[in-house]
């Protein structure tokens, strides 16, 4: 087989093709011009294949085939003898809740992983109650044993920016350090993500002036509009094999649009579509049940009265 691999035990970079994935048969799309260098960037097709699923995150497409151009090219240029800059990967997302936050989080570590720069790919999520402790020294402690979890892999704070409030006297501070810390002493053994609400992540940067350099990377997920949200739920609802008829898609489509104007900020985009739609799938059973209706459409259709909104326990 000629299978172009680029293994090496000392390269950052490790790309071993174990399987050849269902090439693309539109060329013009891809931005690989032959074959071959498509199978050669596989992790970067599969990746991308990956995003293609999820609306909008243009920025992260972008960023992604940033991050592999720039690894890939490093282990070429570390083949033929030239220097090899080593760049931090610490990132913090700024955005509201249900953007893909922790999502994209979750892609990124495992690219990372098949990418060699992460030897374990997994995600450790927390927020201040895990890494602020009750005392003095209790917080640096609960902190290095985060990090410590996070070996290997991405450790993911939420809201970080709560770390930041309640001034000198405030445990959050002991915690910012610990984290400064490791990433200092253990540079390329987890990716550190902050994040939070694009606002109050400006602010608690600014109040820390040694953070922004240590984080090359800011990525904005901006709240999703209508449309993008009704493309959310078309591909959750293609997931679960449900489909909407026509008055329920009209119907949702009215609620979210009224949601997103008076929720403003604090409106949970993908997170709140995820939340109506498995309540409307339980709406749906207790409706069909109650009809006895068992027939295979009506088993696959949510229909308008399956979506109460005037009565529902989905906060938006
Ligand atoms: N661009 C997207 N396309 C499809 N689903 C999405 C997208 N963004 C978010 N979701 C879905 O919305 C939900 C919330 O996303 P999440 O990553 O937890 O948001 P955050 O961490 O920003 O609060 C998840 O179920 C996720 O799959
Ligand atoms: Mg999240």
């Amino acid at each position: 087989m000629n299978h172009p691999t680029t293994a090496s035990s000392k390269g950052r970079i490790n790309i071993v093709l174990t399987h050849k994935q269902n090439a693309r048969t539109d060329a013009q799309q891809s931005f690989f011009h032959t074959e071959a260098e498509r199978e050669k960037h596989y992790v970067l097709e599969r990746i991308e294949r990956e995003l293609e699923q999820y609306v909008g995150l243009i920025e992260v497409k972008r960023l992604i085939k940033e991050v592999y151009a720039w690894l890939y090219i490093n282990r070429c240029r570390e083949e033929q003898g030239l220097k090899v800059t080593k760049q931090a990967l610490h990132m913090i997302f700024k955005g509201n809740p249900g953007t893909g936050k922790t999502t994209v989080a979750r892609l990124i570590a495992q690219f990372f992983r098949e990418m060699n720069v992460l030897s374990r790919g997994h995600l450790i999520e927390a927020e201040r109650a895990d890494l602020v402790g009750e005392y003095i020294g209790h917080t640096a402690q609960k902190t290095r044993e985060l990090i410590k979890k996070a070996q290997g892999g991405v450790l993911f704070v939420d809201e970080a920016y709560s770390l930041g409030r309640g001034g000198e006297k405030d445990f959050g501070k002991e915690a910012i350090d610990t984290l400064v810390k490791a990433m200092e002493d253990q540079q390329h053994e987890f990716v550190l993500i902050l994040a939070g609400y694009s606002r109050e992540m400006d602010y608690f940067l600014s109040l820390n002036p040694g953070l922004p350099s240590r984080f090359p990377i800011a990525i904005d997920f901006p709240n999703y509009t209508t449309e993008q949200l009704m493309e959310i739920v078309t591909i959750m609802l293609r997931e679960r094999q449900y489909e909407l008829s026509e008055g329920a898609k009209r119907k949702i489509r009215e609620h979210v649009k009224r949601l997103r104007q008076e929720e403003g900020r604090s409106f949970s985009n993908g997170r709140y579509v995820r939340n109506m739609l498995e309540e409307g799938i339980r709406t749906q059973a207790v409706r069909l049940l109650q009809e006895g209706n068992y027939e295979r459409r009506a088993l696959l259709t949510l229909s308008e009265e399956d979506f109460p909104f005037e009565n529902t326990n989905v906060r938006p």
